[in-house]
This record gives C-alpha cells, structure tokens and sequence, in this order.
C-alpha cells in the first residue's frame, strides 16, 4: 500500500469512528459503555494498564513505556500506583499537580510526550473514547449537563457519580439554543490532538512582564462584545487558554516553579475545588491532568519561600531518577543514537557499554556495607551474579539510598561527547577507546561538575578502562579458538569427569584404550589454579561443585559452563593461558609470517562476522590487545 492509500485509509478510518447525537442518545452510549464517562486521570490510568503490565518478582512492568524509558520500573510503578491509579479511583489524589522531580536529562519530558502521544492514540479505541459536547471550545463533559439536584438519581440509574458544573458558556448555549431541553443538546466525539489543542496542552511561561494570563485561562474577545452586548456574555470569551483546551485530558506545565505568582494563584484553587476562573464567570471545572518537570535545585529552592506553601501542599512530586543499570542505559545510547543524525556511524561492540560503566558510576553512592565496592554493587543493579550476593542483598543495597539516582552524568553529554569523538575521528567508526577519551576531555566544559567530582569521575574513567581492556581481551581470545564454545564445553566436561572419579575415589575408563586410571590431578589443577584456588582448597572446591551439579540433578537442569561462576572463569582462563604466547605473538608482531597474517585474517573475519565489528573496528581491537597483552 502506497502513503496516499494509507492517507486515505486512515482519513476513512476517522469518518467511521466520528458520532453526533443528541445528549439522549448519548445516555444510551454510556449505559452501554459506562467507561465513555471516565474522568481524565481514570482514562490516563486506563490507558497505561491496557497497553500491558508484566509482573515480576512482586514488581510491575508497564508495557506503555517499557519501549521508551528503560531501568526506571521502580519510580514509573510508583508514578502509576501512587498517582495514577489513586486519581483513578477519583480520590482527591487527581486535583493535585503531578511533579515530577528528576536531573537534568533524566527522561521526564520523553514521559511527558509518551503520556501525551498515548492519550492522542487512545481517543481513537473504542476503550480510550471521549465525547463532549459539541462546539464547546472545552469539550465539556455532557455529564454535566444533568442539574445538581437530579445527580443522585442519575448514579441511582447509571452508577455514574458526576463531578463539577456546567459551565457559563454552556449553561447560556443550553437556553439560548437548546431551550432548556437537555435531551436535546447534541454531543459529539472528540480525538485528542495537541496540534488542533484538542484535550492536550502545554503552557511555557514567557518573560513575565509580558505573559498574559489568558495564554492559562482564555480572554474577552473585544470583537463580539458589542454583538453580545456586555463583557460578562460568556459567548464574549475565548475560552482558549490552555487549561480551557486541555481539558479532559492533560496540560503539561513547563518550567512551572520559575512561573510568576500570579499564574500559581489560579492553580491553586484548580489543585482545591478542581476549578479555575476565567473572566468574570463563575468557576469553571476542569477535568484534566496537570504535570509539571523541575530539578531538585528548582524544588528545593521553591518550597523554601513560605509563600509557596499551599501550593506545594496540593502539589505531589515523584521522583524520576536516572536509570542505575549499565544495561539499560547502553540502551538509552541506543536508542538516542538511532533517534539522531549518527545513525550511520558504525560504533564498534562495548564501546556504549564502556561509556554506561562511566555513566552509572558517577551515580552510584558509595555502599555502606562492608565487603563491597562501587564496583560490585554497579554489578549487582545490573542483575549480574556476584559470588557471595544474593537477590536480596540487592534490595537491602537500594534501601541504603532511597534518592539514589538524582545526581551523576546524564545521557545526553554522553551523545554529545560521542558526537565529538566522531567529528574529531576522520573515519566513521569509533570504539570504547575514543568513546573514553571524549567523555574524559569533556569534563572540563561541562558546566555543572565541581573540582572534586572531576576527580571522582576521572577515577570511573579508569575503572571503565579496564572494565573495557578486559573485555577486550576476551573478545580477541575467544576470537582465537577455533570453536570456543565448543572448547569450552569439553574441557569442562572433561573436568568434570575426573572431579566426579576423584570425589567418589573412583577410577575412570580411558576412552581410547578402555584402560583403568586414576583421575587427572594434573589437568585439574591446572583448571583450578587459574582462579586461586589452593592445594587444601581443591577438595571443598570440587565437592561444591558436584553438590551443584547434584541439586541442579534434583531440579531437572542441566550443569552447564555457565552454571557455576568461578569454574566458568577458570575454563575460560585456561583455555586463554594455552593460548596466550599464540595471541600475543600474533597480534604485537610488526613483520607477521605467512602462518601468522593467515590467523590474523581469520581472526578478523571471525570478529566481524560474529561480533559485531567492522574491520577498521577488528583491527583497531587487534592491535590494542596486542599492546595489553605486551604490557
Ligand atoms: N531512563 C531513560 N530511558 C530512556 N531514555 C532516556 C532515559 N533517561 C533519559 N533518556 C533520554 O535522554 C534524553 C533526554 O531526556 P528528557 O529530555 O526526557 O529529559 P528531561 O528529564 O526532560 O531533561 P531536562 O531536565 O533537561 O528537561 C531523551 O532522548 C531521553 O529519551
Ligand atoms: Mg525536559
């Protein structure tokens, strides 16, 4: 299907959702559908839960943004539990200002703009659906139409509880035009857009010298006075302020807490009684879900003004941290980086990752446990096995800190340094090397770091550095064998059998002769010695390992290299150590021999059919390894 079908087919699409009716018709809708009738934060909570909720380990995982944001399940269930589904539930939860506190870079506006985009896409489904009544410039609710005192009757029938009061506007349309018959107003749906100023809006505060009010609450439209014949003609308003054509969905308030008193004053009585004024009408309810972004600095310094006190009552602030796992902030990079102009850039394997390592460290607060480092714990966010950690010491280690996550390098000077380090590079592929360089050279510019954070953050810059050399290293070497995982597997294996035959002091059948013979201490020393483990240590070391072969038995898995961490470690290690003088050799000799350029070659190949990188990326890792491994 070509774009001007598709154009088409979705201008069709549009026609068949459209309704008119008149407000008795309406009824019959939503005594079909009672959801049609939801407030705003109840269709926003809706939404959210409609997309997808994984469950895991007791913690919930919204799918609505589990594409856009990553590593903040923690603060999003928060944000949904706590505000969301409260205000859902119509608790007085939904009049406040939602907040949302986070640094800088952080991911509030993409959260913002999700919630935003989502509400546009949601008024198109039949759950997400929204009607008003027509030609009202604030898509007012038809509800409101049914008078104050018939309202009880109304929830008797319909289960419905109906919130605020008709506006002026309508109140004198519903007289003018509609002669008082109710059942004769013509309700219509509507379709969020923020570009047509239907149900989502933003207000940014100018210069307040000049900003006007009316931007928030509408003004006299001086044109028709004269038709109507006094100011106080509600059809003499434009009810075109953003509160006004926000309603019934959300208004994103930027830069809220550096906004001039005067606009703080009408939010106050909106956070209250759920109602605003306009002009010199009555008040005006709105049905609509206002959020707002500051920093922490921002806040701090705003509830420090006492006058400001009863707004920050009626406000509820949710922290948005930055993401803490090294994973998912290499997605971050990822993602930015598909979203930018360096889309075509070929960034070689681990590079990102070094560049998260840095990243999350600098966020990391010192643990106050013992017998653990910056480093381990950085691990253990990410969901890495730590020999001697448990599922639950990760929990304990998040609670040391419960505002873990608001200070530290934001991802976008991330971008911003690997964007320089591909302007400076006169090729278009860069590696963790140049990655480091860059973000090490930026400190200096960076406008917010103290002397002694720079020092901090040059120490991660090193400790990512070897995160990185020793990834490196392995990548070359595993690159070198042949098969390795197949090596891997049968050196383990291989271990394993005589580990079995020396803890049942048996003895084994040698596979080529059938000859009887003792186990090899040799072979399993030599695997054993490459992670430390001592002479009186061996024993308890391979009696462990059979206990977990045994229990893994019981639980019908299979032991496989990746089972145990440290034998793991020590497989890898040997194999390495059998080919040490081969890889360096090869990858530091200036003048290679023909056996020599052949390994080369294929190791290359190997690196960039199987790993990921380019050859100007292989080479560039060859070499470097070369130099590691000469040091
Ligand atoms: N946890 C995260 N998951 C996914 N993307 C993220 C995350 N944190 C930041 N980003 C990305 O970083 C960039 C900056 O985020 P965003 O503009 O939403 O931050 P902000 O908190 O609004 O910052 P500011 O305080 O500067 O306005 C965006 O491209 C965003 O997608
Ligand atoms: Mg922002």
């Amino acid at each position: 299907m070509d774009i001007l079908d598709k154009i088409k087919q979705s201008r069709e699409e549009e026609e068949r959702l459209k309704w008119r009716g008149t407000f008795r018709e309406y009824l019959e809708l939503v005594k079909e559908n009672p959801h049609i009738a939801q407030t705003a934060h109840s269709r926003i909570y809706n939404m959210i839960k409609d997309a997808g909720v994984i469950e895991r380990d007791r913690k919930k995982m919204y799918k609505f943004f589990s594409d856009e944001i990553f590593g903040l399940e923690d603060a999003l269930e928060k944000l949904v539990e706590e505000y969301f589904h409260s205000a859902a539930k119509r608790l007085d939860v939904k009049k406040r200002i939602l907040l949302l506190m986070g640094p800088v870079s952080g991911g509030k506006s993409t959260i913002v703009t999700l919630l935003k985009r989502g509400l546009e896409k949601y008024s198109y489904t039949d759950a997400g659906a929204v009607y008003a009544i027509e030609g009202c410039p604030m898509h007012e609710d038809p509800l409101h139409l049914i008078p104050p005192h018939l309202r009880d009757d109304f929830y008797e029938e319909y289960g419905i509880r109906i919130e605020g009061h008709l506006s002026p506007l309508n109140m004198m349309r519903l007289e003018k035009e509609y002669g008082g018959r109710i059942e004769d107003v013509m309700v219509e749906r509507i379709f969020f857009s923020e570009d047509k100023r239907v149900g989502i809006g933003t207000f940014s505060p100018s210069d307040p010298k000049s900003q006007d009010i009316a931007d928030l609450t509408g003004s006299i439209d001086f044109s028709t006075i004269a038709e109507y014949g006094s100011e106080s003609d509600p059809r003499a308003y434009r009810f075109d302020g953003e509160l006004n054509k926000a309603n019934r969905g959300m208004m994103e308030f930027q830069e809220m807490l550096k906004c001039d008193e005067k606009f703080l004053w009408h939010l106050l009585s909106l956070t209250q009684e759920g109602n605003f004024k306009a002009g010199r009408f009555a008040l005006i309810s709105a049905d609509e879900l206002i959020v707002a972004h500051t920093n922490e600095a921002e806040y701090k310094s705003f509830i420090a003004n006492k006058k400001n006190e009863a707004l920050q009552s009626r406000m509820i602030v949710m922290n948005i941290p930055y993401n803490l796992k090294v994973s998912d902030e290499e997605r971050i990079y990822e993602k930015m980086i598909r979203e930018s102009d360096m889309a075509h850039v070929h960034i070689a394997p681990h590079a990102l990752r070094t560049a998260a390592i840095f990243s999350v460290l600098t966020r990391l607060k010192e643990p106050k446990k013992q017998n653990i480092d910056l480093v381990k714990k950085m691990r253990l966010y990410d969901g890495e096995e730590v020999e001697g950690f448990k599922d639950q010491d990760v929990e304990e280690l998040k609670k040391e800190y419960p505002d873990e996550g608001m200070d530290g390098i934001d991802p976008r000077y991330v971008i911003n340094r690997i964007s320089s380090a591909i302007i400076r590079k006169d090729v278009s592929s860069i590696n963790a090397l140049d990655v480091l360089r860059s973000l090490k050279d930026g400190l200096d510019q960076h406008p917010s770091i103290s002397d002694e954070d720079k020092e901090r953050y040059l120490d991660f810059i090193s400790i990512a550095r070897k995160e990185y050399d020793d990834i490196a290293k392995k990548e070359v070497q595993k690159a070198f064998v042949y098969s390795y995982e197949e090596s891997a597997k049968t050196l383990l294996n291989n271990y394993l059998d005589n580990v079995e035959a020396y803890c049942n002091k048996t003895t084994m059948t040698d596979p080529l002769t059938g000859e009887e013979m003792k186990p090899d201490e040799k072979l399993m020393r030599s695997i054993e010695e490459q992670i430390g483990i001592s002479e009186n240590a061996k024993r308890a070391f391979r009696e462990e390992i059979l206990i977990r072969i045994s229990a893994y038995a019981r639980k019908g898995k299979k032991f496989d290299y990746n089972s145990h961490e440290r034998l793991r470690e020590a497989i890898q290690q040997k194999l390495f150590a059998d080919l040490k003088d081969v890889v360096k050799i090869t990858t530091s000799t200036k003048t290679p021999d023909e056996s020599q350029l052949k390994k080369i070659n294929e190791v290359i190949a190997r690196l960039i059919d199987e790993h990921g990188y380019n050859s100007v990326s292989a080479n560039e890792l060859l070499r470097y390894v070369g130099s590691l491994l000469n040091r």
